[in-house]
């Protein structure tokens, strides 16, 4: 079975629509505030397309542009006037970001009720806490295509290669909330083939182009993949797709898998964002 990504993440998108349109219904407005440093081209890239979706729902966007060369200062202003500014329900500073700038800095800088990224020490915090968090869109995302192939996860052992912030941590915390047993490989790990046999999901968020082969997959795993590598000039994962789905039950392609639940799962926190700041429960 192919998980497809891209019908999966439309019916997230209808449904987002519906419920900004009764958001909207209520007099509120939603906006999310973007920014942008530098002229790094995938990062304009990804803007482009969450602008575009956000857009499809009704949700207002903006980026705001700032040159590479930009200082720390005006930068955490930046951010300061937009946590302030009621019309802003989510703010999302786009990675990376010139390494003049401190990282923590910025992140910890966003009110953690606008924080649509979910990378706010608060938000992580109470996400492995157990406790309710904004939770990084990737591997909200993720989750949602497993579970779309298999409700029940408890018991099951997850393989999550990738320990990054952005993906390999949060995604490891949703899927012990989900009762699963898990382990996060990484660039240290030994033996990474035996290790992601053992496993019912797995994950690859490792950034190296169709490393996972078909021997390294068991009989009837799901197997996700979160890679955007460039080979050739064609975008592939970091799962041989021909190779592997031989033996998964199910698969994510490259593009059309994870992807497109990214950006939804980007919209539906910031609805979430929204509800926050707005003291609306649910
Ligand atoms: N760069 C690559 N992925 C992401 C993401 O999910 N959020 C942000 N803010 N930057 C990114």
């Amino acid at each position: 079975m192919i998980i497809d990504g891209k019908k999966i993440a439309a019916e997230l998108i209808s449904e987002i629509k519906n419920e900004v349109s009764l958001i909207q219904k209520k007099g509120f407005k939603l906006k999310l505030s973007v920014i942008l440093i530098g002229d790094f081209l995938p990062s304009q890239i990804y803007v482009k397309n969450k602008q575009k979706k956000a857009r499809e729902v009704n949700i207002e966007s903006e980026v705001i542009k700032f040159p590479k060369e930009i200082n720390e200062k005006d930068l955490l202003n930046k951010i300061n006037e937009l946590n302030k500014n009621p019309d802003v329900s989510g703010i999302l500073v786009q990675l990376p970001i010139p390494t003049h700038i401190k990282k923590e800095k910025v992140i910890n800088s966003i009110d953690p009720n606008k924080d649509v990224d979910g990378f706010h020490p608060q938000n992580v915090g109470n996400l492995a806490s157990g406790n309710e968090a904004i939770v990084p869109c990737t591997p909200l995302g993720c989750l949602s295509l497993v579970k779309n192939v298999v409700k029940d996860l408890s018991g099951k052992h997850a393989v999550i290669i990738g320990r990054s912030n952005l993906n390999g941590k949060p995604m490891a915390q949703l899927l012990l909330k989900e009762d699963c047993t898990v382990t996060i490989l990484h660039s240290k790990s030994k033996d990474l083939k035996s290790e992601c046999k053992r496993a019912d999901i797995l994950i690859s968020a490792a950034g190296i182009c169709e490393m996972v082969k078909g021997d390294w997959v068991k009989k009837g795993a799901i197997v996700i993949d979160v890679g955007i590598n460039k080979k050739n000039d064609k975008i592939t994962g970091d799962v041989d797709f021909d190779d592997v789905k031989k033996v998964a039950k199910a698969i994510t392609p490259v593009p059309g898998g994870v992807g497109p639940m990214t950006i939804a799962c980007l919209l539906k926190n910031t609805i979430k964002c929204f509800k926050r700041s707005n003291s609306i429960n649910r």
